[in-house]
């Protein structure tokens, strides 16, 4: 496989300090797990237009697992994550260590009390904790001017807008449309653990959500005869939000309604 040649890669959080020490102009920001797709893609791109300097992330973030399986299996492409950012235009990209991210050993951690309490927050307990701390980490680190950040997960994204609001945090969350397969599919990292079969199935999530005229009961039940493990369908903020596993494999998808 070819190598990335121009792209920077800072390793700790002293490379990270003394790198943004020595950066002038508006610094865009797309913090990611890796295993990246067109979504990231479109994130980095926007960012790019923007910012005189992109810096991408790569933290498989430990703590927003409530499952330790699924941060095993959780997919790891370094190398051509790194073709594809430098490709997108990426700057420099940031791969921190966990311990040096959790040096404190998550003695501190940022909880929101009220909107992180339903939809997903119901289901993964501690997930968006180990989210909206890891997140305020980075901009600490990084101090972008803009982050990017995809309407795929709606929910993380209010809320690191708001905590970017409460906590007076100098960035602005910019949120980025949802990216589709041609089949309507919402781009995400845990597709690539899709089966075959599992794959053909998963675009009924999406038609199913935006079925006009159904409530969300009525698509919960056609997502189960469908063969899906519905953990929720449920409207909130204008949008229809759902979440529901195929076999081991948890999709996350949100349609405005
Ligand atoms: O959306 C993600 O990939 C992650 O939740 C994020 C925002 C990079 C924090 O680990």
């Amino acid at each position: 496989m070819k190598s990335p040649e121009r792209i920077k890669k800072i390793e700790t959080i002293e490379e990270m300090r003394k790198l943004r020490r020595s950066l002038q102009g508006q610094i865009g920001f797309v913090p990611t797990m890796g295993a990246l797709h067109e979504g990231h893609r479109s994130l980095v791109e926007r960012a790019r237009a923007e910012s005189d300097v992109v810096i991408a992330s790569i933290f498989v973030n430990p703590t927003q697992f409530n499952v330790a399986s699924d941060l095993d299996k959780y997919p790891r492409t370094l190398e051509s994550d790194l073709l594809s950012l430098e490709d997108a235009g990426v700057d420099y990209v940031f791969l921190p260590r966990p311990e040096e991210m959790y040096a404190d050993n998550y003695r501190f951690e940022v909880r929101e009390k009220e909107q992180s309490q339903f939809l997903c927050g119901a289901h993964r307990a501690g997930h968006f904790e180990g989210v909206l701390t890891v997140v305020l980490k980075l901009f600490n680190l990084v101090k972008p001017d803009r982050a990017y950040f995809g309407e795929k997960d709606y929910q993380q994204l209010k809320l690191i807008t708001d905590m970017a609001s409460a906590l007076f945090l100098d960035v602005e969350v910019v949120p980025c449309p949802t990216v589709r397969e041609t089949d309507g599919l919402a781009m995400s990292s845990r597709n690539l653990r899709l089966s075959a079969q599992q794959r053909e199935r998963a675009p009924l999530f999406y038609r199913a959500l935006k079925s006009k005229g159904a409530d969300p009961a009525g698509v919960k039940s056609e997502l189960e005869t469908a063969g899906f493990k519905v953990d929720y369908v449920e409207e909130r903020w204008g949008r229809r939000f759902g979440a529901a596993f195929l076999g081991e494999v948890r999709l996350i998808d949100n349609v405005e309604i």
